[in-house]
């Protein structure tokens, strides 16, 4: 008996998802797997943050919270923007939702039709051509390149406009780039974008604050306020305060955009768990100098992997400018083959051959839409980030041809 809608037959299961449960049991089974292949700091939430969340359960504050968010969330949001940003959102424009994941997909489900057009510049993040299917709309997937830094750049995004475009989805610091696009550039991206009013942009800022080397992050709607009545700016929790399990996102954008997507979120889960929500007002409100702190330790951690893999056969990657991945080249090491003789046809049998052989998880990059590469994450203890990549240093050695 089959179980699967037409649309859902179109989407496949998180990949990153996907191989790190594959290295959870593993690892269940004793053995010693290293995992570079979450999207998650290993740095505890912070203790102010989770008080906050005890006391709210304490206060009582455990009924249902309301479908956008607690006034009080909304206005640290609000404030958040103003202070960071420059933006300038009232309260009604902010929605907060159950993850930053449930805040793209509230948005792509309240405004695609059929046949409409998402456009995603690869590498990806590896969720949002399946949430653009799942909204009932088509992904768009534009290349980047490695010399721009995996930055769209004005010349590709006109080329891959037509009159069913509906979204342009920008994510910057990006997962698995680690690309950082400047004010420059999203002026040139809006100089495009001013030519097709019917496109709405989505910027993804989850890793606002995971910059490195002096950039500046920037943002669509304080980059080119005249887009800001079509420009959705999703932001999250996840990622900067180290609270991926609260789950907690948020956007803010037109009025009419918020409704829409609230209509979505009012007949799937209604308002995001009161509990984080109370979390996320300290988390917003509260001190943020532990981000600088964690942003050191990320930047390490960055160096080291990088001069690991680059002094690695077959390797190559540049530093990130944000967020903590790198997209690791691997061109080097197709056509190879290993010590069991099998040939690496693809960054898919890279990964395996890091898995089978040195039980190191990565993301290949047909995941994200680009090959040949992999991505790893360096959310993780320092000593573990170096274990694996001398783990694949060796298993780079051993291929041969
Ligand atoms: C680029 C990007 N956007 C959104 C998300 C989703 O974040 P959340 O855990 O808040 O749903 C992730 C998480 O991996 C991400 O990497």
């Amino acid at each position: 008996m089959a179980f699967s809608s037409k649309l859902l037959e179109r989407i496949k299961s998180s990949p990153s998802i996907l191989i790190s449960n594959k290295a959870m049991e593993m690892k269940r089974a004793g053995r010693d797997v290293i995992a570079l292949s979450a999207g998650e700091p290993d740095f505890d939430t912070p203790d102010n943050i989770k008080m906050a969340a005890m006391r709210a359960i304490v206060d009582g504050h455990t009924k249902y919270p309301p479908l956008t968010g607690l006034m009080e969330l909304r206005e640290a949001i609000c404030r958040k923007f103003s202070r960071e940003n420059g933006l300038d959102y009232h309260p009604d424009q902010v929605i907060v939702s159950t993850g930053g994941k449930q805040v793209i997909s509230n948005a792509l489900i309240a405004t695609l039709d059929p046949k409409d057009e998402v456009i995603i510049p690869a590498p990806y993040w590896v969720s949002y051509p399946d949430m653009a299917l799942l909204g009932g709309g088509e992904p768009v997937v534009v290349e980047t390149l490695a010399e721009d830094e995996f930055r769209l750049t004005p010349e590709r995004l006109e080329a891959a406009i037509n009159e069913r475009t509906r979204w342009l989805i920008l994510n910057s610091p990006g997962n698995p780039s680690g690309g950082v696009y400047s004010a420059e550039d999203l002026q040139g991206l809006a100089e495009v974008l001013r030519r097709h009013p019917r496109i709405l942009i989505l910027t993804d800022d989850i890793y606002e604050h995971i910059v490195y080397d002096g950039v500046t992050f920037s943002t669509m709607a304080a980059a080119a306020p005249d887009l800001a009545d079509r420009t959705l700016t999703m932001n999250g929790l996840s990622k900067s305060y180290c609270m991926t399990g609260w789950r907690l996102g948020y956007a803010a954008g037109p009025k009419d955009l918020i409704r829409t997507m609230a209509k979505v979120q009012s007949q799937t889960t209604s308002g995001a768990c009161g509990i984080s929500q109370w979390a996320g007002v300290e988390a917003l409100d509260g001190d943020q100098s532990f981000i600088a702190r964690n942003v050191v330790v990320f930047r390490e951690r960055r160096d080291l992997g990088v001069s690991i893999l680059n002094q690695t056969r077959g390797l190559s990657c540049s530093p990130s400018k944000g967020a903590f991945y790198l997209y690791v080249d691997c061109r080097g090491a197709i056509g190879k083959r290993t010590p069991e003789g099998e040939t690496i046809g693809s960054d898919g049998d890279f990964a395996q051959y890091l898995l089978k052989s040195e039980e190191v998880a990565a993301v290949h990059g047909e995941a994200f839409g680009l090959s040949p590469y992999f991505r790893i994450s360096y959310a993780l203890a320092t000593d573990r980030l170096e274990e694996a990549c001398i783990r694949i240093q060796r298993a780079c050695t051993r291929l041969e041809g």
